[in-house]
């Protein structure tokens, strides 16, 4: 039966080009989701568009010396191109800077506070007097109060994705000029999470504890035992939607109050293209809404949007939230500063009109449920050894004989064989089977589902060796031809999902234009006696490993230049007086007993003879050094540090602390034998 469903993707911040970790983690996923569906029959709107407000895309702009809309002009464009280009089908690819958008977040605001649904509130935000700017979100930095990872933005922290208010970040310092900011008044309005907690426990927490994917609901369910507390959903900041209320002048919507809206307008955008009624998509309760993201962005479409959604009122909430975990590169997490990313506009370059093969090497090894490695080398393999080797093989067998034989003309078989019949059947099953994982979001076994059809058929020709019964058995072999012909026919429908452009071509050279993924099972024939087909085509070519060489070159000269980048001298920082410098008192200490702070990757808990007392001290170090490798190491301490708590742990000074040559860390050594424990440095 024919459902109506609205899929959204992630709208991707328009401040650079995409790499394949987008694709990986949300659209490719969220195509093949699409496609599918159309596929099987039903109403599908697949919704995205280009975020385009936030501080990232302003400090770029500073950076570049243009304006936020220069950068987002640009990278729209860049961005929507590569969509095309990998064949994500979207029904309507907007953006965030337009008037619908606008029109439609604003609207959204002035209804939930006209319904009394935010706090307002002055309160003391961060401010930095010099750039004489507030510092929200990524204008600043400082250490998680939840992981302790000390590059943590102002509203998540990317190491353990926390959400959290920028005043809750310890030791922050500006982004834009490095200062230690102070506390200003401001007023905002804020969304008051715990006003809705009890609804999100029922919803999700007993609602959606079979169906979401175990690493959704698991962080779900840690911030809600946490505690929901109020989130700013405005900002003092020039760049975004106008705080559309009294009082709201010179302020701008939060970037993540008005990014998901974005999906709003752009499904108003595309109803009123193609004469339909949007509210149909998101305000009817049979329309079935499921939201395509990576990790980082659970939190906003769990917790912040649903809690946006039920406040307004009207609208129906996601049945699923299939996020994905990370794509690491060659090892390395990627990242767009330090230039470890494969960009689609290169990849393209490289690998011209092998669009599918990146789709495919990129789903076969999805990052579904863990942060998951993409190698150059397992790329060449799922090309060499699948694609080509298995799936292009059979097609082209099957073409090329078929041509050889009956010029292309499929012949009229004989009585089936038991064989025959058993795979026929065989084939007849797998739309179940692969529907089966994709409606469970598990696209890794759908595209190896698919790649058993595949396998199935040189199987069934191995077998048979129609090359061999052309010679003594010609009934036979036609019966064979016909039957493989079947088997192709329905590879052409069911990879189309996963491989559009192979599908295209397929059904091209099969001269079939059926589309329809429940044929194959209900269907007794997909491609008559008589039909012609077409010539063969090469669907996949060997990848050479020259070529892998090219790509791994690029990253080892990435990995150079950021070598050289790092080893650049900082630049000096502000002057200070004499009597700064005495303040700090520097004592040579000795570590007695370390030991890992639970649940964290970087924080030690040492304990410090500083000669002055014994201590403790929270050190930023557990990724470079064992607890039992620095058990009575002699160092160097900062003992008249204000105290600060880490993980409810209090700690007491600082161990001073450099980097070698290569980069690692490294204790800044007393190298004075035999000297007591407090001995001054400073
Ligand atoms: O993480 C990101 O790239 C965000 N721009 C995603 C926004 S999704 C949505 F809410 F629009
Ligand atoms: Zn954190």
């Amino acid at each position: 039966m024919s459902k109506r469903y609205t899929i959204t993707a992630a709208l991707p911040y328009t401040n650079g080009p995409i790499h394949i970790g987008h694709l990986a983690g949300v659209y490719v996923p969220a195509d093949i989701y699409s496609r599918y569906l159309r596929l099987t029959g039903n109403d599908v709107a697949f919704i995205c568009g280009s975020d385009e407000h936030g501080v990232p895309i302003t400090i770029k702009a500073k950076k570049e010396g243009v304006t936020p809309q220069d950068i987002v002009d640009k990278y729209h464009a860049i961005i929507k191109t590569s969509f095309e280009d990998f064949g994500i089908t979207f029904d309507n690819y907007s953006r965030t800077s337009a008037k619908v958008h606008h029109n439609t977040a604003s609207e959204f605001f002035k209804t939930l506070y006209d319904k009394n649904e935010f706090v307002e509130e002055v309160s003391e935000q961060l401010y930095d007097a010099e750039a004489n700017q507030f510092l929200a979100d990524r204008f600043v930095i400082g250490t998680c109060p939840k992981c302790g990872n000390e590059e943590s933005y102002g509203d998540q922290c990317e190491n353990c994705g926390t959400s959290h208010n920028a005043t809750d970040l310890i030791s922050p310092k500006s982004v834009i000029t490095g200062n230690v900011p102070t506390l200003k008044e401001t007023k905002h309005w804020f969304l008051p999470l715990n006003k809705h907690e009890q609804f999100l426990k029922e919803w999700i927490l007993e609602g959606h504890k079979k169906d979401w994917k175990p690493n959704v609901y698991g962080q779900v369910k840690s911030w809600i035992d946490d505690g929901l507390r109020p989130r700013a959903v405005t900002r003092d900041l020039d760049w975004g939607i106008p705080v559309p209320i009294e009082g709201g002048e010179g302020k701008v919507l939060y970037v993540w109050f008005d990014a998901p809206i974005g999906y709003i307008s752009a499904t108003k955008e595309w109803a009123a293209r193609e004469g339909k009624n949007w509210e149909d998509y998101w305000k009817n309760d049979d329309t079935t809404l499921v939201h395509f993201i990576g990790k980082d962005n659970i939190v906003f479409h769990c917790i912040i949007f649903p809690a946006m959604l039920k406040a307004e009122g009207s609208y129906i909430l996601p049945e699923n939230v299939p996020a994905n975990e990370f794509l690491n590169l060659e090892g390395s997490k990627l990242s767009t500063s330090k230039n470890w990313a494969v960009w689609l506009p290169d990849y393209l370059q490289d690998f011209p009109n092998q669009q599918d093969v990146l789709r495919y090497a990129l789903t076969a090894n999805a990052p579904e449920t863990k942060d998951n490695d993409f190698t150059w080398k397992d790329f060449q393999a799922r090309n060499n050894n699948e694609l080509v080797a298995i799936f292009g093989n059979f097609i082209n067998r099957v073409v090329v004989l078929t041509n050889k034989y009956y010029n292309g003309i499929i012949p009229e078989p004989s009585d089936l064989s038991s064989i025959d019949q058993e795979t026929l059947a065989a084939v007849k099953a797998y739309p179940s089977v692969i529907s089966s994982s994709i409606e469970r979001y598990r696209f890794r076994e759908a595209s190896q589902e698919l790649m058993n059809l595949a396998r199935l058929g040189n199987k069934y020709l191995a077998d048979e060796e129609p090359w061999k019964t052309i010679k003594t058995d010609e009934e036979r072999t036609k019966t064979v031809m016909f039957v493989a012909l079947q088997i192709a026919s329905a590879l052409s429908v069911l990879c189309e999902p996963f491989l559009p452009f192979t599908s295209a071509k397929m059904k091209n050279i099969l001269n079939s234009r059926d589309n329809s993924w429940n044929n194959i099972s209900s269907k007794e024939i997909l491609l008559p006696a008589d039909h012609q087909i077409g010539k063969a085509e090469l669907l996949f070519s060997k990848i050479e490993d020259a070529q892998i060489q090219v790509q791994l070159d690029k990253l080892e000269a990435s990995k150079k230049a950021n070598e050289a980048a790092n080893k650049a001298i900082e630049p000096q920082k502000k002057e200070i007086t004499f009597d700064d410098f005495t303040k700090l008192d520097i004592r040579v200490g000795t570590i007695l007993e370390a030991e890992k702070m639970p649940k964290t990757k970087k924080l030690l808990v040492l304990t410090v003879d500083t000669g002055i007392d014994t201590r403790t001290i929270v050190s930023g170090i557990a990724e470079s050094f064992k607890p039992e490798d620095v058990v009575g190491k002699r160092v160097t301490v900062l003992v008249n540090l204000a105290p600060r708590r880490l993980r409810g742990v209090e700690s007491q000074g600082m161990i001073l602390m450099t980097e070698n040559e290569s980069g690692d860390l490294v204790f800044v050594n007393p190298d004075i034998a035999e000297v007591d424990n407090g001995l001054k440095i400073s």
